[in-house]
């Protein structure tokens, strides 16, 4: 993997973070008169837990489209690994280890939370639909490795009770789970969460932040993370950037944007929607 920053490390309290992942340069994205994104720049670091947040319609879940795909943005460059991004589709992404949750639940609600977090497996399978008509050798190999990782992220996010359950019939706390599950199943580098704790309660958003550390942690995923309780983005958080209208007006440690002037009056100072 190349490393184009020369940078030192940045020493988290947990851990260290590497060098840049991923770079955002100059990103613009409208749609028609509507200006999402304007001339937004930012870097995310291997193993790193970067949030976004700002204010309803700042642009952050257009941000996590440009990241993996979703969106093309008129201007700017994105540059993963080094290697700068032509354009993409999202299953371009995946393949290149980019995964996500998003903002509204993306599950089949009346298959089983087995065969959801499956289908986060589509990306890594290589043979074709012939050799898995004939249940060839590789196949077969392809098929355990593929119940395995499953498996592992089953017991991982403590679901084996219900891993036969309709996902349609679960509380929305372990819906969001499941849905991390289905983006783990395929072994990001890059995970993209798009507001993880949105609606849940306070023990399940106490879950879910043990699964995120853990996951940042035990499998060294670097991170994005939209979210509205500041709570859990301090706390979490290796960096935050600070979207408003469209605009980049803070990125820096929790501390420093806890006590940034702009991000208050924007956005800190004021309530917010979760
Ligand atoms: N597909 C789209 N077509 C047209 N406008 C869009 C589209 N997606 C987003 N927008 C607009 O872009 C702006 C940014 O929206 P975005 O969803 O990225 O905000 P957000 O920060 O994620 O907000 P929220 O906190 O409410 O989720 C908004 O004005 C929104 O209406
Ligand atoms: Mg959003």
């Amino acid at each position: 993997m190349s490393t184009p920053d020369s940078a030192p490390p940045l020493e988290s309290a947990r851990r260290t973070i590497g060098p840049v992942l991923l770079e955002m340069s100059n990103i613009s994205l409208s749609f028609g008169g509507v200006r999402a994104l304007t001339n937004i720049s930012f870097d995310v670091r291997t193993h790193e837990i970067r949030a976004i947040i700002g204010p309803n319609g700042a642009g952050k879940s257009s941000m996590l489209n440009v990241i993996n795909g979703v969106y093309t943005p008129q201007a700017g460059r994105v540059t993963l690994h080094g290697v700068e991004r032509r354009r993409m589709r999202p299953h371009e992404a995946a393949a290149q280890g980019i995964a996500r949750t998003f903002q509204n639940i993306a599950l089949f609600k009346g298959m089983t939370v087995l065969d959801n977090i499956m289908t986060g497996r589509n990306t890594k399978m290589r043979t074709n639909l012939l050799q898995n008509a004939l249940y060839l050798g590789a196949c077969r190999r392809e098929e355990l490795a593929n119940r395995q990782r499953v498996e592992e992220v089953i017991d991982f996010l403590e679901i084996q009770h219900i891993r036969k359950t309709p996902v349609g019939r679960l509380p929305y706390g372990l819906q969001k789970r499941v849905e991390l599950g289905r983006a783990l199943a395929a072994e990001p580098v890059l995970l993209l969460l798009d507001e993880p704790m949105a609606g849940m309660n306070v023990e399940e958003k106490q879950d879910m932040c043990r699964f995120i550390l853990d996951v940042n942690e035990q499998f060294g995923t670097t991170i994005v993370l939209i979210e509205h309780d500041m709570g859990v983005v301090m706390d979490i958080s290796d960096r935050v950037v600070v979207l408003d209208y469209g605009k980049k007006i803070g990125d820096g440690s929790p501390d420093q944007i806890r006590s940034s002037q702009d991000v208050i009056d924007a956005y800190l100072g004021v309530a917010h929607a979760n």
